[in-house]
């Protein structure tokens, strides 16, 4: 059955700067999400920094990281395995985000990546999205092509623990073009869940979480949750301000 919880992800990307600032932003976030329902949240921080969620005794607060190597050990300079991870009790982590794939990262390597998340009984949210919409839709030719290739050999078990978040690179960050609609959303989600049903069957594409990032603040939040039906947002920007963060969360949990 379809885990019904909507899951709030915090993707910190290189910041906070110093220990104290993630210890402000982790009391507060923990300070003001006492009695929330139906809600999962995950925070994401830089590796640094993930030792510092054992400091905050919050039960409704996850940890994930933003980034993970597919081999267990071995000389890889600068890389960081599963195993490492779980000793912070880091249970999701986010593969192939828009920022990785434009440093190089590819479909085959995020597919390893998955591979050994899942592996690792972690949950991977998987990040696909285009540059740029036209209006012929080849962006969903390019959608499609991530998604192959990146659930290649990928069971109908596992597929299940995977979370897809849909990040249209154009509406991402400071350099975000637009703001994307619900419709946007509701419309690519049906074409992934499509895609999802053509690889596996229907009900693992009604069971598979799809969520959506891109410039999720306070205002839009409600739309891409209560219109757009997303089963949980990915919030960059936003989430290292614990107020507007909260308030994400909260609209999540009504
Ligand atoms: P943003 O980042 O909310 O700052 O647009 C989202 C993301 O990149 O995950």
């Amino acid at each position: 059955m379809k885990d019904i919880n909507k899951l709030i992800i915090a993707n910190w990307k290189m910041n906070p700067q110093s220990i104290k600032e993630v210890e402000t932003i982790f009391t507060n976030v923990s300070k003001s999400i006492k009695n929330i329902k139906n809600t999962d949240i995950v925070i994401c921080p830089p590796f640094p920094f993930l030792f510092l969620k054992a400091k905050i005794k919050n039960k409704f607060i996850k940890l994930g990281s933003q980034d993970v190597f597919y081999e267990k050990d071995g000389s890889y300079t600068g890389e960081v395995s599963t195993s490492m991870l779980n000793n912070f009790g880091v249970e999701y982590i986010l593969i192939g985000h828009s920022e990785r794939r434009s440093q190089g990262e590819g479909n085959e390597i995020i597919n390893k990546k998955i591979i050994t998340t899942l592996k690792a009984k972690m949950f991977p949210i998987f990040c696909i999205g285009e540059k740029e919409r036209d209006n012929n839709g080849f962006y969903l030719s390019f959608i499609k092509q991530q998604i192959i290739e990146g659930l290649s050999n990928i069971t109908k078990i596992q597929v299940k623990n995977i979370v897809i978040a849909y990040e249209p690179i154009w509406a991402i960050g400071a350099n975000a073009t637009r703001e994307a609609t619900s419709l946007e959303f509701i419309e690519t989600r049906i074409y992934i869940k499509k895609i999802i049903a053509d690889l596996y069957d229907i009900k693992t594409a009604n069971e598979i979480k799809i969520i959506y990032g891109g410039s999720v603040n306070p205002l839009n939040a409600r739309i891409f949750l209560e219109e757009g039906n997303a089963d949980g947002l990915l919030v960059g920007r936003d989430s290292l301000n614990p107020k507007k963060f909260c308030s994400i969360i909260n609209l999540a949990s009504k």
